[in-house]
């Protein structure tokens, strides 16, 4: 069966709330792309706080990595250790909820998310100042992350205490 055909049935019993946009899943190529991005070199620890198929999880390079997956019984509302690195796609109907959990556990925060998502309100702006800044954005075509909606997204990675500028530029074409 099909991811998408498990969490149908799977989640009305763990999670009834699920949206169906909280179930869209990364391409595998992409998620790689986004890893990539960022120096994980001297990194501890990942987390993926949503896994779902595990596009991200599974192509970590840190071998120190563990997950949260709602419709697995791993509700990432009752995590509670600290890690260095989240780098996921979330489920946007609880993305405000979702984002601060994220800052409660992670020193670093890079998520795919529909860019509007993050900057149509500024409470969501202020949590994320409030946290440290945004490092970078790279910016891409929700068509080409196979996304069922039009507006762009982007890979937002957010540091804690961060004060410097931010870096914007479009997601690279290879
Ligand atoms: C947009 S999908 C992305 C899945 C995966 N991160 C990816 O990029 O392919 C969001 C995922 O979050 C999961 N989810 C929703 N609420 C959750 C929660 N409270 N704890 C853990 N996972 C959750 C959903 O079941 C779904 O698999």
């Amino acid at each position: 069966m099909g991811l998408h055909g498990k969490f149908g049935s799977g989640n009305s019993d763990s999670n009834p709330t699920l949206k169906p946009n909280d179930l869209v899943m990364t391409p595998r190529h992409i998620a790689k792309q986004m890893i990539d991005f960022y120096d994980l070199s001297e990194v501890n620890t990942i987390l993926d706080p949503c896994r779902g198929g595990g596009s991200f999880y599974e192509q970590y390079p840190c071998k120190k990595k563990d997950w949260c997956e709602i419709s697995e019984g791993r509700d990432f509302f009752t995590w509670s250790k600290k890690v260095d690195w989240i780098i996921t796609n979330p489920p946007y109907s609880i993305f405000p909820e979702f984002l601060e959990k994220c800052f409660e556990v992670a020193d670093n925060v890079a998520l795919l998310i529909p860019m509007a998502k993050l900057v149509s309100s500024l409470q969501r702006i202020n949590m994320v100042m409030e946290f440290g800044g945004i490092v970078s954005m790279r910016i891409i075509g929700a068509s080409r992350c196979g996304f069922p909606f039009g507006f762009p997204a982007a890979a937002i990675e957010m540091r804690r205490d961060f004060r410097g500028p931010t870096q914007i530029e479009m997601w690279p074409e290879n």
